[in-house]
């Protein structure tokens, strides 16, 4: 019984590093998959998550496809979409058995989230509505042989601030995909007239990541829900 958890263990531990090496060049999809299921609705994309999220191996190349089949429709995700006037929201639309969480992030004129990591997890950003601009950084102080990748061939990113490898605005329907293999980001709704909505997939689930100042000084910032299932949270259940 405890070899078993241990070898279940193992396994968790090698499926991690099979996927943040798999995963140290990819390139979020532009087109979904020819021979993918078709997802036809916001219920449509739940459920195929939860199916391809019942097995241990998941295939972030189909996560990345059914995200991208699924074509916003704001009827569908409206009782979600709650806004703040001061800062961006983080809403829950499902826990995905533990897995995932899939979220629906609100973003108000001009807001903006902090650079940040993704806690060793997979983050899928699909835009819902509007427009946002992701800003990456080098994800400081990991020698290339960690990052599997490396803007600096010869080793150690040694830099005393944080350096920006690129910008790229995110349109409605388009889908994004970071790890920490591939970087830090940040994330911006550049209008200061319209209001953005996202849609993110973190698997696994996170509870806190880093946030980097410029300087690089780093601090671990708690990840909270504005709602679940469309029900403003409570101050202590968030
Ligand atoms: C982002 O990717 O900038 C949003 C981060 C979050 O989930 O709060």
């Amino acid at each position: 019984m405890a070899l078993s958890k241990i070898d279940s263990e193992i396994e968790q531990v090698d499926q991690e590093k099979y996927l943040r090496q798999a995963t140290s060049y990819y390139q979020a999809l532009e087109k979904p998959l020819k021979y993918g299921p078709a997802v036809d609705s916001l219920s449509d994309l739940v459920a195929a998550l939860h199916r391809e999220f019942e097995s241990n191996y998941v295939n972030i190349e189909m996560v990345n496809h059914l995200m991208l089949s699924y074509k916003s429709n704001p009827r569908e995700w409206r009782k979600y979409a709650k806004f703040d006037r001061y800062t961006y929201t983080r809403n829950l639309v499902d826990a995905g058995n533990g897995k995932f969480n899939l979220l629906i992030l609100c973003w108000g004129e001009g807001h903006g989230s902090s650079v940040h990591d993704h806690a060793d997890s997979h983050c899928f950003m699909k835009m819902l509505k509007g427009d946002l601009r992701e800003k990456r950084y080098e994800y400081p102080n990991r020698s290339a042989r960690d990052n599997g990748r490396s803007h600096h061939p010869d080793g150690e990113i040694d830099s005393r601030e944080l350096v920006e490898i690129g910008e790229t605005p995110i349109a409605v329907n388009d889908v994004a995909y970071i790890n920490d293999n591939l970087g830090l980001h940040r994330v911006e709704n550049p209008s200061h007239s319209d209001t953005s909505v996202s849609l993110h997939l973190y698997c696994p689930p996170f509870d806190t990541c880093s946030v980097f100042q410029d300087n690089l000084k780093k601090t671990t910032a708690k990840v909270t829900f504005w709602s679940k299932y469309g029900v403003r949270t409570k101050q202590n259940e968030q």
